[in-house]
């Protein structure tokens, strides 16, 4: 039996007031398309079809990597649900079951879907109906005693058909035959002028094919986003779940309704993480990591006791940053892609750190640029020191030998090599290697000019 889903993304979504598709806008820093299809994917569906439409090129761009064997269809115009879901038949593997999901209800978690499918079960049409306080503008579920007649859009609903709290969230999963039976007997006779799938309801009660609900477990799933405003309910809702996940496992967060996970974090005990940190891509803390407040921090581990002071940005990009144990870092830092960070070492505030090792115990307290460096053991850099390490043409890198101290205000012309144990002057330009265990300076000799008088204002 193979399990076909299809995901309606082709409408507009003018309420987002936005040039771009409103399946691209992002929650959780994923597309709400991608939240969708990432859901569906977990059901190993033997078809994973999405219906583009309203920005179809741009959507399919955006999406072409989203999952493995994902089909693109086109709907073009969009004439309903109805007419998307028409668009795909040709893409429908017989015989099974078609689950039907929308590109804008980004949170349906893999389970629900799960037990819609299996309420189907091949022979059921089933709906993933919920019980709303305010239906407003959603299609009701209409039964008689306990069995589902139909559905009726909220603008074709009559006044006592109004009152039923009981509506339908979009999705469905029906026996794939008799879904594309159903689909060629649509109309647009109703007030939107609209194909409607929910139509389909109606024919199988006529077909005396059974109707059945099932429910999600939480109504966050089921929450559409048409607007700003939706948008960013569902995203503050979204974090309030990372939030209290992480509470639950032991996460010490000082306020849960100001964190952001946009992405996977995954923490150690005893962590602490203040307020306003947005924590992007993979990011792994060890026991006893505390984060300081307003820390931006992607795709990074940061082992166990290491501090990161407030303010500092860690961006491991594709390469990844990893932060040694009992390491302190900020206030004020930043941390590139491909550093990597001993034990002990200490980064103050205004460094920057890029594709460097600084091994254990090293120190680069104050307004520094580490760029293409390997920085041995208790080396100290000093404040204003940089590594000159791009020629206006090519990268290169420098090493600096355990135990070497580096004054302030020097540049580090690569490629070079500070030998272990060397002294660095303060104010030194170096473009050649500086010898082990030395003081090497570079720069001019202090004049006194005696005799000399400062200018006056010449009255
Ligand atoms: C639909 C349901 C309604 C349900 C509600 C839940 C129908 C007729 N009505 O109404 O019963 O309560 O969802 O949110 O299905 N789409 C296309 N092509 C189109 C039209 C829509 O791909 O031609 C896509 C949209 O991008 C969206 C989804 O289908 O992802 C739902 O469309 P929308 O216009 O939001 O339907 P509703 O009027 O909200
Ligand atoms: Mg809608």
């Amino acid at each position: 039996m193979a399990l076909n889903v299809v995901i309606m993304a082709a409408g507009q979504g003018t309420r987002m007031k936005s040039s771009l598709p409103k399946v691209l806008h992002r929650l959780a820093g994923r597309a709400l398309l991608q939240h969708v299809i990432d859901a569906a994917a977990r059901l190993q569906p033997d078809r994973l079809i999405a219906v583009v439409g309203h920005g179809a090129e741009q959507v399919r761009s955006a999406m072409a990597q989203a999952a493995e064997g994902l089909r693109f269809v086109l709907q073009q115009p969009q004439l309903g649900t109805g007419h998307a879901v028409q668009q795909a038949v040709p893409e429908l593997l017989e015989p099974g079951t078609t689950l039907i999901l929308n590109g804008d209800v980004p949170l349906i978690e893999a389970e629900t879907a799960r037990a819609l499918v299996a309420a189907c079960d091949g022979r059921r049409l089933a709906l993933l109906t919920v019980h709303l306080a305010d239906p407003t503008g959603y299609g009701r579920i209409v039964r008689e005693g306990a069995a589902v007649r139909a559905i009726v859009e909220h603008k074709d609903a009559s006044a006592s058909q109004r009152e039923i709290r009981e509506v339908y969230t979009g999705m469905m999963a029906a026996p794939t035959a008799h879904l594309k039976r159903w689909l060629a007997q649509l109309n647009n006779d109703n007030a939107q002028g609209e194909y409607y799938l929910t139509d389909v309801v109606a024919l199988a009660v006529a077909e005396g094919v059974e109707v059945v609900a099932a429910h999600p477990a939480d109504e966050i799933e089921v929450l559409g986003v048409n607007s700003p405003a939706q948008l960013a309910d569902l995203e503050r809702r979204w974090q309030r779940r990372q939030a209290e996940r992480l509470m639950a496992e032991g996460v010490r967060l000082a306020d849960p309704a100001r964190f952001d996970v946009r992405g996977r974090l995954s923490c150690g005990r005893d962590v602490e993480i203040d307020v306003g940190c947005v924590f992007e891509g993979h990011v792994v803390l060890g026991d006893g990591v505390r984060i300081g407040p307003y820390c931006v921090i992607r795709n990074a581990e940061i082992a166990a006791g290491a501090v990161i002071h407030a303010y500092t940005h860690i961006d491991g990009d594709a390469q990844g940053v990893k932060v040694g144990e009992a390491a302190l870092v900020g206030p004020f830092a930043r941390l590139r892609p491909g550093t990597e960070l001993g034990p002990q070492v200490h980064i103050g505030n205004f460094v920057e750190v890029k594709n460097s090792t600084l091994a254990r115990g090293a120190k680069a307290n104050h307004l520094a640029y580490l760029g293409d460096a390997t920085v041995g053991e208790r080396v100290n850099y000093g404040a204003g020191s940089i590594t000159a390490n791009y020629d206006g043409a090519n990268k290169h890198r420098t090493v600096i030998g355990n135990d070497a101290h580096v004054g302030s205000n020097c540049v580090l012309v690569a490629p070079m090599t500070v030998g272990e144990g060397a002294t660095i002057g303060a104010g030194s330009t170096l473009s050649k290697d500086a010898p082990a265990g030395q003081l090497t300076v570079a720069r001019a000799k202090a004049v006194t000019v005696a005799g000399w008088q400062r200018p006056r204002k010449t009255p």
